[in-house]
């Protein structure tokens, strides 16, 4: 499954994810720049926010409730906003594209 994100630097960068990976380990063992991830995954930390692209957000879903709590405190947060390492991989989600804050 290939994502792509566009960093806050201008940067682009294309990741293959295995399918029920997160989009968060994804980034991170792509080395994804803004992507710290510093909880490890267990959606505490929100430093792997990402802003969904407008056309992929109703295939991704909405945040669930601890994640959007979380989300309040992470930084330029618009409705576009999920915690990546709350996003699953999987087959559909083939050129998801996500900006990282
Ligand atoms: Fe910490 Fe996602 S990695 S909230």
């Amino acid at each position: 499954t290939r994502i792509v994100f566009a960093t806050a630097d201008g940067g682009r960068h294309e990741v293959e994810a295995d399918a029920g990976a997160s989009v968060m380990e994804a980034a991170v063992g792509a080395g994804v720049p803004g992507i710290t991830a510093d909880c490890g995954g267990a959606c505490s930390c929100a430093t792997c926010h990402v802003h969904v692209d407008a056309q992929w957000l109703e295939r991704v879903g909405a945040p669930e409730e601890h994640e959007a709590a979380l989300l309040e405190f992470a930084d330029n947060v618009g409705p576009f906003s999920r915690l990546s390492c709350q996003i699953q991989v999987s087959d559909e989600l083939d050129g998801l594209a996500l900006s990282v804050p």
